[in-house]
């Protein structure tokens, strides 16, 4: 949507993948505070986004409400300390009469709701799907693009129908990004599913909105660290929003080392904004060559090994991401942070582990 916004994809922290409903002004004030401190904030993440279970209810103008017990201050009062350590807030809503939690949603209350949110002081809303009954997604979203749009502050609309209706086909002209399947959970299996919806949408995204697999999981301990290294090169380079989900005011070097992982980063930051798409898949699905054109007319390539139990070997042919390539190119390892060296007409990555991938690019 023309809001100046999602030039790139967003980069934040939102309490929902770790916190639930287990939220308060505490948890969001000290994750803010850690965005800061533990170095988040300089590798580029910058919203802090309050998911379902901070409203209870409507005053009698109909004015939305923050549980008096869990945020006592109000949204404003952590808004304005979130922009004061130069972060950006997030809130989040339903598009029906009640969020997934049973909290009150917008449903008839969008342009109330967006005036509350801009005198606030939020930079970011999120709009689930729950309790919509035979409603409309393109109608109902709509209603509150136009009501975001009408308090004249910018402010980042994520869309959460889950694929239903195929957003992709839509959105764009709406919101900023839109959620393309159903909840991830901390599993392989979960992450791998979703993957695998995205396959056929990948052209569907690009500067202004973006395809949304989902949060990430990456520190929340349900996956190995090679298997987190694939989540988030996979989701770097399929232009996701990098939205951690992780406690990070306990964030230990290894996940902080993957969610910083600069080169990787800059894949999914790359402004041309095309999303990476399958280019091959090798004995069934067991192996995947994906990539992602960048504006320096490089490319960004993932040899991804899927499967459970054996370590693999895959070879890159140029012709595999090139129409015309030249015979010789330089392939650097974007984990390791540099230059493997110049190769003619192939790169073959040996010895990737079980659910491991290597990520490269070839220039
Ligand atoms: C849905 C969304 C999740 C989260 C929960 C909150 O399941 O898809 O991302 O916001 O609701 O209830």
């Amino acid at each position: 949507v023309d809001n100046g916004l999602g030039l790139v994809p967003q980069m934040g922290w939102n309490s929902w993948n770790h916190f639930h409903c287990d939220i308060n002004e505490t948890v969001i004030m000290e994750s803010a505070l850690a965005m800061v401190t533990s170095g988040l904030k300089d590798a580029g993440y910058r919203y802090v986004n309050i998911d379902d279970c901070w409203a209870v209810g409507r005053d009698d103008n109909g004015v939305i409400q923050a549980d008096p017990i869990a945020f006592p201050n109000g949204i404003k009062y952590i808004a304005d300390y979130v922009h004061s350590l130069g972060l950006l807030i997030g809130i989040y809503t339903d598009a029906g009469i009640l969020t997934c939690q049973k909290r009150p949603g917008s449903y008839g209350y969008e342009q109330i709701d967006a005036q509350t949110y801009a005198s606030w002081g939020i930079d970011y809303l999120k709009m689930d799907w729950c309790n919509t009954y035979l409603e409309n997604p393109q109608e109902r979203y709509t209603i509150m693009s136009k009501a975001l749009n009408a308090t004249g502050r910018p402010i980042f609309f994520s869309l959460c129908n889950w694929g239903i209706s195929e957003p992709w086909m839509w959105a764009m002209d709406i919101g900023n990004s839109w959620r393309t399947t159903g909840d991830i959970a901390d599993t392989w299996t979960s992450m791998t599913v979703i993957l695998d919806l995205q396959v056929p949408i990948t052209s569907f995204s690009g500067v202004g909105g973006w395809n949304d697999p989902d949060m990430l999981e990456v520190g929340n301990g349900g996956m190995t660290t090679t298997e987190y290294i694939s989540h988030f090169s996979l989701w770097s380079l399929l232009s996701a929003p990098l939205i951690a989900g992780n406690d990070i005011r306990s964030i230990d070097n290894t996940t902080f080392s993957i969610l910083t992982a600069m080169e990787v980063i800059a894949v999914n930051q790359d402004t041309l904004g095309r999303q990476g798409s399958l280019i091959k898949s090798i004995n069934g699905k067991d192996q995947q060559i994906w990539a992602k054109p960048l504006a320096d007319g490089s490319k960004a390539v993932i040899l991804l090994n899927r499967n459970d139990n054996e370590s693999a070997t895959i070879q890159l042919q140029w012709g595999d991401i090139w129409e015309s390539p030249s015979t010789s190119l330089i392939v650097r390892d974007l984990w390791a942070q540099q230059d493997i060296d110049t190769f003619t007409g192939s790169y073959t990555a040996t010895n990737i582990p079980p659910h491991g991938c290597v990520m490269l690019r070839v220039y």
